[in-house]
């Protein structure tokens, strides 16, 4: 694809609606309330907003300004801003990073299906919170179920990504990334209004400090930056299709404010109905599949409700999956000169295998882990926790050090036609803050620091 044969976004609230499409998904609904749960509610949500603002923000920022100056993919955009060295390699992390991120998000994405096709063929109704839960386990350890599903999700991104960009993303994020928002707000209400609603809400609003450790700092890190679907290229290959007048530093801004919101509203809705129904907060990656179906069984019309609410999240998730996807598929199509269409099949085809193995090891394969954790687990740890704040930190560094500071504002300007009030502390940011701030959490985690203590 020639640069002029690019397709672009078209209008400002088509971009946002379709960058939030990308941003918004499981992220926030799904693994939010899970990696919260798992540390200590409040203290939590507060480290989350913090990595959100001082370093997703500028990361989202850099990344639109390689995509959209470049107008290439995730690795072509490092060889044409610095033609002939490896910087490229943040690409090819980022490729990678996103395959590996379908391996688990297509079998998420494909339980939403399934629970969608639940509230239409059974009723929640007369369900006691242990009824729920024991189906959910029996459901996501089946071999058939799961993998059917997923195939299904996976099928249908393959037919949207075949349909083209700005038609199928665009169109159909402009109007149900709304009504996602409104159906959450509502879900919001309904369970603040539960019996013993407040203990679940000051579980998520109340700090507890003692509960911060490096573990919990970096599973915050890795939230945001899955949450914001940055540190992979994904947003440069998005950016690429972005018109030369949409303001990239009022985009960043309103995706990092909307995906702080969604988070918060999911905690708002998970945690009081959690304590309400008597479910443990630290329930893991099931906590959303267990505790929403006891707040439907209990309202009239309960299953309507569902069938909608888990439509709007399956296409959250697809959404989500379709970008994913597009990063591996632009990337085969452009780099290796292979037909679109071809290299949408290779993707869908490996991807199918990998999520899988990731479907299988939480049942059947169960008893192979790989650093003890099944591979599930293994492919959400890695991508989210250390792959993509590293990608995130390279990108900062390449275009901290790389790129002259005067082609970097007059792209994040518009060429000088629009303000970036704040550009000096950004590019002190993105230069210095991020790159030391992710690095100092990195080490940490892997035991850097115990180990220097050690010597001494
Ligand atoms: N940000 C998405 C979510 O919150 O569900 C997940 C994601 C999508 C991560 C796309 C990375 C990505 F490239």
């Amino acid at each position: 694809m020639t640069n002029t044969a690019r397709a672009t976004f078209g209008g400002k609230f088509g971009v946002l609606m379709a960058t939030l499409g990308t941003a918004v998904g499981l992220g926030n609904i799904w693994r939010f309330p899970y990696m919260c749960g798992a540390h200590g509610g409040g203290a939590f949500l507060l480290v989350f907003i913090l990595c959100i603002l001082f370093l997703g923000l500028p990361v989202m920022i850099t990344e639109f300004f390689i995509g959209r100056h470049s107008q290439r993919n995730v690795t072509g955009a490092f060889d044409v801003l610095a033609p002939g060295t490896r910087w490229n390699l943040i690409g090819y992390n980022g490729v990678i990073t996103s395959f590996l991120i379908l391996g688990f998000y297509t079998v998420v994405s494909g339980w939403t299906l399934e629970y969608m096709f639940q509230s239409v063929f059974y009723s929640f109704e007369h369900k006691t919170a242990v009824d729920i839960k024991a189906d959910f386990s029996a459901f996501s350890t089946d071999i058939v179920r799961p993998l059917f599903w997923t195939l299904m999700v996976v099928l249908i991104t393959q037919i949207v990504i075949m349909s083209g960009v700005k038609k199928g993303i665009e169109r159909s994020a402009k109007v149900l990334m709304p009504l996602l928002f409104v159906f959450l707000l509502l879900l919001a209400i309904r369970s603040v209004t539960l019996p013993n609603a407040s203990v679940g809400l000051r579980y998520l609003f109340e700090p507890d400090f003692s509960k911060i450790d490096s573990a919990a700092i970096l599973s915050a890190m890795g939230q945001a930056f899955f949450s914001l679907s940055i540190g992979m290229g994904c947003l440069i290959t998005f950016s690429s299709y972005f018109g030369k007048n949409t303001n990239m530093q009022e985009t960043a801004f309103q995706v990092n404010i909307i995906s702080i919101l969604v988070a918060i509203l999911a905690g708002v809705i998970i945690f009081p109905a959690a304590f309400s129904f008597g479910i443990q907060p630290t329930a893991g990656a099931e906590l959303v599949f267990i505790t929403l179906p006891n707040v439907f069984a209990q309202l009239p019309w309960g299953n309507l409700w569902a069938f909608f609410f888990y439509a709007l999240l399956a296409v959250a998730a697809i959404t989500s999956v379709i970008s994913l996807h597009e990063v591996v598929t632009l990337y085969l199509h452009e780099e290796h000169h292979i037909s679109r269409k071809k290299a949408a099949y290779y993707v869908s085809f490996a991807v199918v295998i990998l999520a899988s193995i990731s479907s299988l090891s939480l049942g059947y394969l169960k008893e192979y882990t790989l650093f003890g954790l099944t591979f599930f687990d293994f492919l959400d740890y890695i991508t989210a926790k250390i792959m993509l704040p590293l990608g995130g930190m390279m990108i900062c560094i390449f275009v901290g050090y790389r790129i002259e500071k005067r082609i970097l504002k007059a792209e994040l300007t518009n060429e000088g036609t629009i303000p970036f009030y704040f550009f000096n502390s950004y590019a002190f940011f993105v230069k210095y803050l991020a790159p030391v701030a992710i690095a100092l959490i990195l080490l940490y985690e892997i035991g850097v620091f115990k180990f220097l203590a050690g010597l001494f």
